[in-house]
């Protein structure tokens, strides 16, 4: 069933929603209250297992699930980091929390911390984010004089501190494994698993890691319950998304969805259609890494990640890119691959040579050098990936390659055969050459 959009997390931005004075008007910080003075932390637990609310950073897992694995009382420290690192070309989502609800995070953390008994919490913030960062910068320094960080919070006896961290503005410390490395001040490398991050995580503790979306949702689930989280959306996947649509749409921006809406209807009504008038070509659904959709494939389609997954690709973090007929989609790839390739850390062969291959054949198919075999060769590459590295990039960075083949071979054959684009003379292909 098609559903509505809704306002769940988020609230009406306004030129001041990010202060802490207009969130107490709106009662923020009740639902901290409500935890601290009249829950128990497994209390609070429990409520986000029974919510059903799943990660909103990509991988979509149950955050009660992953919560549940830390003991309580197994008498060691725990962390909890909020990733804001959202490197995933496309998403933009989190950025927009930062900078328009701080208030929601640091809320929802705090009520995390608790839950999870943890004294340090820890915000891991992509580099180049300066307003984002300005905004949580200055609204914890708010929280923190108001006596809702820091020590006996809300004369409770509760205390947690949440240092706020800034990455360098490397991709792969988006990973959860990375990130924790990043903060314990090594390069930023992805670590093999087991054992899992909740068991032995930063500084070898047990640690959560949540998106910020993920985390922002907490302090809504304490205020009204788990069921009524679950009324929305639906029993699978409840809730509301954050989508972040950019490409060739008229109105780009964040837009919250009911899980379940219908995906023609956020395009074409609330992103006012495709711009200029244009037709849409295809869809990248989730940020670049999950797997192209053309118009045809979404025809129809609700935004429930069941449906998205039957038709072939995922929801992702969010990141949905809107691409117009007569878009390129050799020099598309191009320019995934040369981010794919940029970012690589190079801890395994697969994908530090892997992505090395691709990029090289893409810019030599550009150039009008390209050879037919070379379509089966970076098949055979991307498959490679699969399973055979660390973390997920190289899998995703194969999927996202064997997607668009799958889909625009035909494209990729025209550039071999002729030396040049099928779109060349379009307005996308003057601009990109
Ligand atoms: C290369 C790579 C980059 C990632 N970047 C991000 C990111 O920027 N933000 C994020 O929340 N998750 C990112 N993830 C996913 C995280 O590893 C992790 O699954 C997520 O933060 C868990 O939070 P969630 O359960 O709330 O979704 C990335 C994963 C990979 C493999
Ligand atoms: S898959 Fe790529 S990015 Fe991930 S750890 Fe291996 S080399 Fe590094």
């Amino acid at each position: 069933m098609a559903k509505d959009a809704k306002i769940l997390m988020t609230f009406e931005v306004t030129p001041t929603s990010h202060l802490l004075s207009e969130v107490r008007q709106r009662g923020g910080y009740g639902a901290l209250e409500k935890a601290l003075k009249t829950m128990t932390p497994e209390a609070v637990g429990k409520e986000v297992n029974a919510s059903g609310l799943q990660g909103r950073g990509g991988a979509a897992f149950p955050t009660g699930r992953k919560w549940s694995v830390i003991q309580l009382d197994d008498g060691q420290q725990h962390h909890l980091c909020a990733n804001a690192d959202e490197g995933e070309p496309g998403t933009f989502k989190d950025r927009w929390i930062l900078e328009n609800a701080p208030h929601q995070l640091i809320e929802s953390m705090l009520i995390a911390a608790y839950a999870l008994q943890v004294r340090h919490a820890f915000v891991y913030i992509r580099g180049e984010f300066d307003l984002p960062y300005r905004r949580l910068a200055a609204a914890l320094e708010e929280a923190y004089a108001a006596g809702l960080a820091g020590e006996n919070i809300l004369g409770t006896g509760f205390s947690c501190d949440i240092v706020i961290y800034r990455g360098a503005g490397s991709y792969v410390c988006g990973e959860a494994s990375a990130l924790l490395t990043s903060i314990e001040g090594k390069r930023g490398y992805p670590r093999n698993r087991p054992p899992r991050l909740t068991v032995k995580g930063l500084y070898q503790k047990p640690t959560v890691v949540n998106n910020v979306e993920t985390l922002s949702n907490v302090a809504w689930i304490v205020n009204h319950g788990a069921e009524a989280f679950k009324a929305i959306g639906s029993p699978k996947a409840p809730g509301t998304r954050l989508i972040s649509i950019s490409g060739h749409i008229a109105r780009p921006g964040v837009y919250e969805i009911e899980i379940g809406y219908p995906w023609r209807r956020l395009i074409y009504d609330d992103c006012g259609g495709m711009l200029h008038g244009a037709e849409l070509k295809c869809v990248i659904p989730g940020g670049i890494s999950t797997k192209v959709l053309t118009a045809a494939d979404i025809d129809g389609l609700n935004l429930y990640p069941a449906e998205v997954e039957a038709a072939g690709s995922s929801m992702g973090s969010g990141g949905m890119v809107a691409i117009a007929e007569g878009t390129c989609m050799v020099r598309l790839m191009q320019v995934m691959l040369r981010f794919y390739h940029h970012e690589s850390c190079g801890q395994c062969t697969p994908c530090r040579e892997g992505m090395g291959w691709l990029h090289r054949i893409i810019d030599r198919i550009v150039e009008g050098k390209g050879r037919m075999a070379d379509l089966g060769v970076m098949e055979r590459i991307s498959r490679l990936q699969d399973g055979n590295t660390i973390c997920g990039m190289g899998d995703a960075a194969g999927y996202a390659v064997l997607g668009i083949l799958a889909k625009y071979r035909h494209e990729f054959e025209h550039f071999i055969t002729h030396g040049r684009s099928m779109c060349e003379g379009n307005l996308e292909c003057r601009a990109s050459s």
